[in-house]
């Protein structure tokens, strides 16, 4: 998507995946940063302090890393120690153990001094892949709300989303926003309440950033104001991303996405959930019991960062010292309450028979 004149990738490489470059999300929206990676610690930090983060470009920036460790050391000893400590940076987001295998399968299945070049072609494929995958999933939602827009007579569509499920999120288009994005550009009138999504404050700092940069008309709100916009008709479709989807259609995402869910149940306002094949883990059946739910630092919670008025990043305290806080980072959305799942192949209905009868390939 584009940042003034030049269209931005959130990440990519120069040299066929010796280093790689990502957006530096910790420094948005305040400034834009690239920062260049050169190695694997490198890239296991880059995820684990989200510097990226967002489940599809996760998994892209991992098979970037295991690219630039295989010009190190290709041998089958340093790729297994490359893949697990990738592997161990973040626990929910199912794209990183995907990109991971994937990129394990190619690179193994190569002669030694072949690998490298084999596995910055696959890295660069991953990320191509996803950028596909994200602008047929815009195709689809985006039919979703032009049917909306038919029966609002020019008035906005209002979506509501929550966390950054957006190009950040992703290689390029998005999942939650991809389809704003495609509506947008076919001049339907859409607008989008952002959750600011405490603790991070992803819809804040990075939804609201990208919407505006794109030209799509936005508002902010607090997450707790979400469950009020819903009962007062303020939202006509509630479309979010998801970091890993159980193979019978429940959600995880963001921490608070379950609240929503309920509150769209509560009001009849449709809840979507857009994401990307490599996002569904059909090794779960139920995501409530079988989705890891990372645990992040008590300190997302008791602080928060922002901008001082010298125009320098701070962080400031929010809780009385010694406050004791709990920070899940992800919550599951059951199935019951998902209106349908988004998908690059079209829209299945949140069950395991819908998800299967889209991805025949799965299996029963
Ligand atoms: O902790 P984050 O910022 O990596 O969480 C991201 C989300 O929860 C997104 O909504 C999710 O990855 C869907 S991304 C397209």
């Amino acid at each position: 998507m584009k940042i003034g004149e030049r269209h931005w990738r959130t990440i990519w490489s120069d040299d066929e995946g010796r280093s790689f470059n990502v957006i530096d999300q910790t420094k948005l929206p305040f400034e834009l940063a690239v920062c260049r990676i050169e190695t694997l610690d490198d890239a296991a930090c880059a995820i684990r302090d989200m510097v990226v983060r967002g489940a599809p470009l996760i998994g892209a920036t991992a098979a970037y890393g295991l690219a630039l460790a295989s010009y190190t050391d290709a041998s089958d000893g340093a790729m297994a120690a490359a893949f697990e400590k990738l592997l161990a940076t973040r626990p929910t987001a199912i794209n990183l153990r995907w990109a991971l295998e994937r990129m394990r399968e190619r690179i193994l299945s190569a002669r030694l001094q072949a690998r490298p070049a084999i596995a910055g072609l696959e890295a660069r494929r991953i990320a191509d892949e996803d950028v596909e995958c994200c602008r047929a999933i815009g195709v689809h939602s985006a039919a979703l709300l032009a049917e909306l827009s038919a029966h609002k007579a020019g008035a906005a569509v209002n979506v509501l989303t929550h966390c950054n499920a957006g190009w950040l999120a992703c290689v390029d288009w998005g999942t939650a926003l991809a389809g704003v994005y495609a509506a947008f550009d076919r001049g339907i009138n859409v607008h989008v309440y952002v959750d600011e999504t405490r603790p991070r404050n992803q819809g804040a700092s990075l939804t609201a950033y990208e919407l505006g940069a794109h030209g799509v008309a936005h508002t902010l709100i607090a997450d707790n104001a979400a469950g009020h916009l819903l009962q007062r008709g303020e939202v006509d479709i509630c479309i979010v991303g998801s970091d890993r989807t159980s193979a019978n259609g429940d959600v995880a995402n963001k921490i608070g996405t379950y609240n929503k869910a309920l509150a769209a149940k509560d009001n009849g306002v449709p809840f979507y959930a857009a994401l990307p094949s490599s996002t569904i883990d059909w090794a779960i059946g139920d995501g409530i019991a079988g989705i890891p739910i990372e645990e992040r630092s008590a300190r997302e919670v008791t602080h928060v960062r922002g901008r001082g008025a010298q125009g320098e990043l701070v962080e400031v305290q929010v809780a009385a010292p010694g406050t004791r806080a709990f920070n899940p980072a992800f919550d599951v959305t059951p199935a019951r309450l998902v209106s349908g799942i988004i998908t690059e192949r079209g829209i299945a209905s949140a069950s395991a028979a819908g998800l299967r009868q889209l991805y025949p390939e799965r299996g029963a």
